[in-house]
């Protein structure tokens, strides 16, 4: 960084420190261009990737059949626990399948383009296929829940409301209806936005990514 940037970036500790509403949520922050490159996404460095970037996760030709996106991952076939102890295998969008596809560490990092693979995800970033120490998603985090709960309007923000860069995805339940439900894709952009921490989709400053949906 130059030096003037850390000056300007002192400044804006100050003003920030003067003015506590440059700490509140700001319903207009939106991701910046992504740059997968150089994030934790960027797999070329690692021996597995056979020094790949996109691959890994997609391909131009052969993708897998009834997955969007010319998926090249092999997907999971775990069945998990959900936040709330129940479970399922059918219980999130497809986005969040794909995540699950390596972070639930069933299915090695290597297995994609029909391959099998050998190196798995390190614990650190492993979810598991238990998610009950997790944030509710899919199935269990319905936004709104059908029917609407009498507490709800109280403690959630109208999905209208939620800052265009925390995106509901759609899932489709068990009788084929689809339903808005919380994602990893809501928090995350698996192509990191430049400057966000852990791929997320924007700053969790003062929690603002929580106070996207919760009203507390
Ligand atoms: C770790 C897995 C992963 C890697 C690596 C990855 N992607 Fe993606 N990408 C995804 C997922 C998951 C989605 C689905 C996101 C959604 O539906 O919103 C996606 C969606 C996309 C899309 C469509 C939606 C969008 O965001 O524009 C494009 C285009 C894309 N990726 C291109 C790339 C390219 C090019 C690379 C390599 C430079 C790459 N991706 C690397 C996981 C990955
Ligand atoms: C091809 C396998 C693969 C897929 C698919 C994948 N990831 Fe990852 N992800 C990884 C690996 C491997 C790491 C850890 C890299 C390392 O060890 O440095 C990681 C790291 C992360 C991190 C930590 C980033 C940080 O800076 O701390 C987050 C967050 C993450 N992934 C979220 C997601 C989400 C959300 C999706 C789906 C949209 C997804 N991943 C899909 C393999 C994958
Ligand atoms: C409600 C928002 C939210 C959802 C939904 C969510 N995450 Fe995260 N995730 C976060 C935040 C915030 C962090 C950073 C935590 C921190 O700063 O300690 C994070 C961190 C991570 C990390 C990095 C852990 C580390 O030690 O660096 C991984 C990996 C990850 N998430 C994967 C996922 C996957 C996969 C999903 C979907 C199954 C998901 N997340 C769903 C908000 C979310
Ligand atoms: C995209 C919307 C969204 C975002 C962003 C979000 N949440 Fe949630 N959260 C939900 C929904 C939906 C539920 C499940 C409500 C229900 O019980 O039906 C939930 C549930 C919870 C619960 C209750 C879990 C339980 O055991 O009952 C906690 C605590 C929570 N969220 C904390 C957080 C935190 C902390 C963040 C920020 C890292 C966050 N949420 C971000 C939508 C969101």
């Amino acid at each position: 960084m130059p030096k003037s940037s850390h000056v300007f970036a002192a400044i804006g500790v100050l003003l920030s420190l003067g003015n506590p509403a440059r700490a509140q949520f700001n319903p207009m922050e939106q991701p910046r261009v992504g740059g997968i490159v150089g994030s934790k996404h960027d797999f070329s460095s690692m021996a597995w990737s056979g020094g790949e970037i996109c691959k890994p996760c997609h391909t131009p030709h052969f993708a897998m059949a009834n997955l969007p996106r010319l998926w090249n991952h092999t997907m999971s076939s775990a069945t998990y626990t959900l936040h709330d102890g129940s479970g399922g295998q059918e219980d999130f969008d497809v986005g969040t399948r794909m995540c699950l596809s390596c972070h639930d560490g069933t299915v090695a990092l290597d297995s994609f383009g029909g391959q099998v693979g050998s190196s798995f995800i390190p614990a650190r970033f492993r979810l598991g296929t238990d998610l009950s120490d997790d944030h509710p998603i899919g199935a269990e985090a319905q936004y709104p829940p059908s029917p609407q709960p009498s507490w709800w309007a109280g403690a959630f923000r109208d999905p209208s409301q939620i800052p265009a860069a925390l995106p509901l995805k759609e899932w489709i339940d068990g009788g084929g209806q689809p339903r808005m439900v919380v994602s990893c894709l809501s928090c995350h952009n698996p192509h990191r936005q430049s400057g966000y921490p852990h791929l997320l989709n924007m700053r969790n400053v003062a929690s603002a990514i929580c106070l996207g949906c919760h009203i507390k």
